[in-house]
């Protein structure tokens, strides 16, 4: 990985950019994530779990274990499958791939939000590809069935060579779907409830004072990993910061100096910046300082939606699912912005997505292929995580709690260390 990492010139880590966007409570959270960051900087400290916890090496590579969290958690919990942000407008779409299910979600001409599948209800064939788009109408590429945004089917190509049916029976079969804090959440089972409040608990007014409705998307691309489990460990610690990433994001955040709280099954972890170690050494008062420049959070939704740089003027949204094997995810990363995108701001938020996905992909993602190769090479052992990476622990912890709470017979359970 030094290879990897020595090839990404420092020069290229783009600043960050402060924001003063959050205000009210939003503004009191980060100033309280920067009061016990500002501590830990002084006393060289990080927020630890009670104690260390191990996870069987099964756990990432099991195929029945695998099977049953797709059925027992993926397709049964609201998963965070859109930002409001990228259906802008009236007649919007993206469709994407979710857990090996093709997924369409629309913002309709009365700007509401639908979910359905993307599975043409002539003979099957996928209706929109992979991406966003705007249109007023889905159109098959088959035989060009055609159906509204909210999924009903309103025009057959050659209807009166076709013969009769009952086309109020060939509407898209739809998904729950619920719009909240600028977040479009969609359930993998059609007929099931979303209980978005719920779900979201004491981290739903979090998410709402980052504003993510009022952010812009400026890119969206997807990128290939290692098992979901794996994958996502990588965003719920800096223990290895200065270790995996001394060229890049060492070069603005401090190694294994972090907060973590956890709410329900989603978590937030903040790092401090190398921002706040200067300012404490140069004897400024934390109380004055800006948190957006000063704090580096990560607001983690389950299954694994991570906000990076969600305080500042631009951030990074990636989403991470299993697809239909066990050794292999997908993750979605998506670089956002306060501000509309024009001529004057295009070329740094290329530059900036192009440094997020290079590290994430180069050093992160390599290195979790890493630890697949490994895990299946060292059967009936352990992975152990530390009191310093209490953010990997919850979110096994969660994962577990999940399965056994949502547990069908004849499914697996996850294997106890
Ligand atoms: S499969 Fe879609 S129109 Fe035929
Ligand atoms: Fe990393």
């Amino acid at each position: 990985m030094a290879d990897v990492a020595a090839q990404l010139k420092p020069e290229v880590v783009p600043a960050y950019i402060a924001s003063s966007v959050l205000d009210g409570q939003a503004r009191e959270e980060a100033m309280g994530m920067m009061r016990r960051l500002a501590e830990h900087v002084r006393n060289s400290t990080t927020d630890q779990a009670d104690g260390n916890w191990q996870e069987p090496v099964e756990n990432y590579a099991d195929e029945e274990l695998f099977r049953a969290e797709v059925e027992t958690v993926f397709k049964r919990i609201p998963l965070p499958l859109a930002l409001s942000c990228e259906l802008p407008g009236k007649n919007t779409y993206k469709a994407l791939e979710a857990v090996g299910v093709p997924v369409v979600i629309t913002r309709d001409a009365k700007g509401e939000v639908h979910a359905m599948l993307n599975v043409c209800r002539h003979r099957g064939a996928l209706i929109c590809a992979q991406g966003h788009g705007e249109s007023r109408a889905l159109t098959c590429p088959y035989h060009a069935w055609s159906y509204g945004l909210d999924g009903e089917l309103r025009g057959i190509y050659g209807e009166s060579t076709f013969g009769e049916f009952d086309k109020s029976e060939r509407s898209l079969i739809q998904l729950p779907v619920v719009e909240a804090a600028g977040l479009i959440f969609v359930c993998l089972t059609p007929g099931l409830q979303i209980d978005i409040d719920s779900w979201l608990g004491d981290f739903k007014p979090i998410l709402e004072g980052l504003k993510l409705d009022e952010c812009h998307l400026y890119s969206s691309r997807m990128m290939p990993g290692p098992n979901w489990k794996v994958t996502i460990e990588g965003y719920l610690e800096g223990y290895h910061f200065a270790s995996l990433h001394p060229n890049t994001v060492f070069k603005t955040n401090l190694s294994n100096t972090a907060i973590f709280d956890g709410y329900g099954p989603h978590e937030r972890v903040a790092f401090a910046l190398r921002n706040l170690e200067n300012n404490l050494k140069e004897g400024k008062d934390v109380e004055e300082l800006d948190p957006s420049a000063n704090v580096g959070a990560i607001f983690w939704i389950f299954p694994g939606m991570s906000f990076a740089g969600a305080m500042r003027e631009r951030m990074t949204c990636s989403l991470v699912l299993p697809t239909t094997r066990v050794d292999e995810s997908m993750s979605e990363q998506r670089v956002l912005t306060r501000k509309p995108i024009t001529d004057d701001n295009r070329e740094e938020l290329a530059t900036f997505a192009d440094f997020f996905y290079d590290v994430t992909y180069e050093e992160d993602y390599i290195t979790g292929y890493g630890v697949q190769k490994g895990v299946r090479n060292v059967g009936g052992t352990t992975q152990i995580y530390g009191r310093n990476e209490p953010g990997v622990q919850y979110a096994h912890a969660t994962i577990n709690r999940l399965m056994e709470e949502n547990h069908v017979e004849g499914m697996a359970l996850p294997k106890r260390a």
